[in-house]
């Protein structure tokens, strides 16, 4: 296949495979993240706050914003949820410092989203900002934004990825997370197929046992392997466990190469299926190796 080809199957996409996670009140932290060449950080004014910290938390992230630089690392900041009270003031009090995006958490409608997307359009115009241009992600963790993934997904422009809760959902829906997370699978599966159906990225949840490398590996794999682009982390040395299960090695890379051109010879003989290293190739497999390549950060080439 050319390269004109494959840059037109797969539009270019940031790169989402490590997303970290910090307390928009702890500058500290806010400053490691920058530091460590993460795809993005989310400087969290939700969960990962006290109540009584929230006011300190959306200046410090205003701070972080104006004065630490991030290099290429997209600078998220996650708000807390509609129903809080608190999802108003979070965005306007943080916005004109010019983040990249908002997480939204609990998310469980297509509305809100759209409010939000509202809100910016106005703040855009206002600060005549490219209308449209701060991105969305929004994260589905409870019972009903499982059951209305459909229109979560298809809320509005701005959304680029559903990122997946699975403790909030443990919670909501009385389970126990146990090790094989079975408990948490139609979930989790639901919302990668959704994000799929609508062309936006997946991203994993947390593994909170920060220490345990060999338990977030096989965790990330398995992400990996149900379709996943990426995987939020709440510690540094999460990072580059999450970034080297995501990111294809050369082999791989090698591979997913060999196959295109041998497919686009076979296409050119008029041969749609064929043999490749004792495994039957057909477009599927090629899909395969167009998305290892992207992964890889080949897709624009
Ligand atoms: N982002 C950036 N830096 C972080 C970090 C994070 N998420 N978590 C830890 N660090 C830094 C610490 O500041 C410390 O830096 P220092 O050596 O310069 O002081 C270093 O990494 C080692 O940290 P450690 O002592 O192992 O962890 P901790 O006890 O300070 O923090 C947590 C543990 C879980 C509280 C912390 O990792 C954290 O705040 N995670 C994110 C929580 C969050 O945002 N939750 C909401 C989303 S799920
Ligand atoms: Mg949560």
């Amino acid at each position: 296949m050319s390269s004109d080809q494959q840059s037109a199957l797969l539009p270019h996409r940031r790169l989402r495979s490590a997303v970290l996670f910090m307390p928009g009140d702890d500058l500290h932290k806010i400053q490691t993240g920058a530091s460590l060449g993460v795809d993005s950080v989310v400087m969290d004014l939700e969960d990962g706050v006290a109540l009584n910290r929230k006011a300190a938390a959306r200046n410090v992230v205003c701070e972080a914003l104006q004065t630490i630089d991030f290099g290429p690392t997209e600078r998220l900041i996650r708000l807390n949820t509609s129903v809080s009270g608190l999802e108003h003031d979070d965005l306007f009090q943080t916005v004109s410092a010019h983040p990249d995006g908002y997480v939204l958490p609990k998310v469980e409608s297509a509305e809100a989203i759209r409010s939000v997307s509202h809100w910016l359009a106005q703040i855009e115009e206002r600060h005549n900002w490219e209308v449209g241009a701060i991105r969305l992600l929004a994260v589905v963790e409870t019972a009903r934004g499982i059951m209305n993934l459909n229109e979560i997904a298809a809320a509005d422009g701005r959304l680029r990825a559903l990122i997946f809760g699975a403790e909030d959902l443990a919670g909501d829906i009385g389970a126990t997370r146990s090790k094989e997370g079975w408990e948490i699978f139609y979930g989790r599966s639901a919302v990668v197929l959704a994000a799929r159906a609508h062309d936006l990225q997946a991203i994993d949840t947390v593994y909170v046992a920060f220490n345990d490398d060999d338990g977030l590996r096989e965790d990330a794999r398995r992400a990996l392997q149900m379709g996943y682009d990426g995987k939020l982390a709440i510690h540094p040395r999460q990072v580059p466990i999450i970034h080297d299960a995501f990111t294809p090695n050369a082999e791989e890379i090698a591979h997913a190469r060999a196959l295109m051109q041998i497919f686009e010879e076979h296409q050119r003989n008029g041969t749609g299926a064929f043999e490749f290293y004792g495994k039957m190739v057909d477009m599927p497999m090629l899909r395969a190796a167009q998305r290892i390549l992207q992964r890889a950060g080949f897709s624009s080439q």
